[in-house]
């Protein structure tokens, strides 16, 4: 049986259009689930949208609009963002779903059924922009006196009847937790902030509102709906079938991986894991932060204008090529900035020259000189089996990185043995060999084609599109793919199709 995999995005506010953030988060756990399943696992890989909340309905309020069309609309445009960017998901999860209402309602009978929810009365400050609550010491005051959330989120005094989660009493478990289960929280930057905040001490933590009505319902208390984060983080184990033990996808239950931005992490490495302790529900096994990106270095914003719709980028660049930048251009878990330059920089370079005229001068070779097929190979020179060997390193040095998400060293370790076989096609010529060794330009053009097939073939999950037509031009059958099937070497003398460049250099428009 295949070992399973469970993996999540965020949920995606509705409270405005998607940007290249939201596609970032999205693109980077598509890799990771891709990988997955390229390495036997049973993948479930879960996103969608999270629709209560005060945000999302000031923001249909403002538009005049009914909130639940409201976040039909856009979700339904998330949506399109989604499958626009090649995203494999296998469920799309809204918050408004019945399905979702029933099991936050019973996540919430359990936490009360454990004693760890009270009645009492919140006053104290609020962010609408992060549907967080802070502390007066966390806040920065303005000159006009008004404050400041540590994100830049302007908060407003709430004083209202609310029910409590006893997150204080969770203070030891949770450091217990962290220090059993190490790999937790990544990358260790974020790990050790969420343990300092933690033994810094915990406040029980409002879990209701009554000021407005947009949400779940509390059972038993119709005047208080539930606050959005509790609702929110329920989604992954809605779609698990919760509270139905015997739905087919309750096996993929706890999460393996949440993928999380780094300004989310609280919610998922500290409420999150006592929710599902006090639920008696086990904890899920990581939660991974992806840092920002920043465009030409300034922090997007409607007003700045300079706000990026990733359906337009990947028009302009190809959809492979955004995803290739950005999950190479900057360590996953800090921030980078995007700029037009560093991504055609990435595309010329990295992909038109390194990899696809290697693919190009090679395949070419073999269509020009040996009939258009795979040639077999010969007696092997150390300078074959150093490149060879490489190659078949590769699986496994992509794999650590990928269980520790750092997308980046991954491409890095895929670059190092391209830049390897272009070192290689330079020294063996095997255009000059075409007229002085012909079996030995065959055992040459062969090593390319079986490092080509593993380069192309750990590459899949970040370009999929890309890959599948280099596999199909080195005459890999679609079956025989999987990281598994690179220990099977491929048979001889197969006819291969016309070669046809599959990246494209990036030229300015006139
Ligand atoms: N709804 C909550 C998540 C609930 S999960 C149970 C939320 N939604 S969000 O739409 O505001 O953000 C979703 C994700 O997008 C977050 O992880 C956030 O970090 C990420 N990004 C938003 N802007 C970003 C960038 N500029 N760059 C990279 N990711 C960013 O938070």
């Amino acid at each position: 049986m295949k070992p399973k995999f469970y993996i999540t995005t965020p949920i995606y506010y509705v409270n405005g259009a998607p940007h290249i953030g939201h596609a970032y988060t999205s693109i980077a756990t598509d890799v990771l689930a891709r990988w997955k399943r390229l390495d036997g696992f049973d993948v479930f890989f879960l996103t969608g949208t999270d629709e209560h909340g005060q945000k999302v309905e000031q923001a249909a309020r403002e538009q005049g609009v009914d909130p639940q069309a409201f976040t039909d609309r856009v979700s339904a445009d998330f949506q399109d963002m989604t499958r626009k960017m090649g995203i494999s998901n296998d469920q799309w999860i809204r918050t408004t779903e019945e399905r979702h209402k029933r099991s936050s309602a019973e996540l919430w009978r359990r936490i009360d059924a454990a004693g760890d929810i009270y009645l009492g009365h919140y006053e104290g400050w609020y962010a609408v922009r992060d549907e967080a609550f802070y502390d007066e010491g966390e806040l920065t005051t303005l000159a006009d006196g008004s404050k400041l959330a540590p994100s830049g989120a302007p908060v407003e005094w709430v004083r209202e009847p609310s029910y409590f989660f006893r997150l204080s009493a969770w203070q030891d478990r949770l450091l217990k937790f962290y220090e059993d289960h190490p790999e937790f929280i990544a990358p260790t930057s974020r790990r050790n902030e969420v343990v300092s905040f933690v033994r810094g001490g915990l406040r029980d933590l409002s879990i209701s509102r009554t000021t407005f009505n947009w949400g779940i319902p509390v059972p038993g208390a119709p005047d208080h709906v539930m606050y959005v984060w509790l609702d929110a983080l329920q989604n992954y184990v809605t779609a698990c079938g919760f509270p139905d033990e015997s739905d087919p996808h309750w096996k993929y239950w706890p999460a393996d991986v949440h993928i999380v931005g780094k300004d989310i992490i609280r919610f998922h490495a500290v409420y999150w894991p006592a929710f599902l302790m006090s639920a008696g529900l086990p904890v899920a096994h990581r939660v991974s932060s992806l840092g920002w990106w920043l465009v030409d270095g300034a922090k997007m914003s409607k007003s700045l204008g300079n706000v990026v719709e990733p359906r337009k980028l990947a028009e302009t660049y190809g959809l492979d090529q955004i995803r290739y930048y950005l999950l190479r251009d900057k360590p996953f878990g800090a921030d980078g900035s995007m700029s037009h330059q560093a991504i055609v920089t990435r595309i010329n370079v990295e992909l038109a020259n390194d990899l696809g005229n290697l693919a190009q001068r090679s395949l070419t070779l073999i269509a020009r000189n040996g009939g258009g097929q795979r040639p077999g190979r010969g007696p092997t020179t150390e300078d074959d089996a150093g490149l060879l060997d490489a190659a078949a390193a590769l699986p496994g040095r992509v794999r650590i990185c990928m269980d520790q998400q750092t997308f980046h060293e991954a491409l890095e370790e895929v670059w190092k043995v391209i830049r390897a076989a272009n070192g290689y096609i330079d020294r063996q010529a095997p255009w000059a060999l075409a007229r002085t060794d012909r079996a030995r330009m065959g055992t040459v053009l062969r090593v390319l084609a079986d490092v080509l097939r593993a380069v192309a073939t750990v590459l899949q999950p970040f370009m999929p599109d890309s890959m599948a037509k280099m596999l199909d031009q080195l005459g890999v059958p679609a079956e025989v793919r999987m990281l598994v099937d690179l220990a099977t070497p491929l048979a001889d003398g197969v006819t291969l199709p016309p070669p046809q460049g599959v990246f494209p250099r990036y030229v300015e428009p006139a």
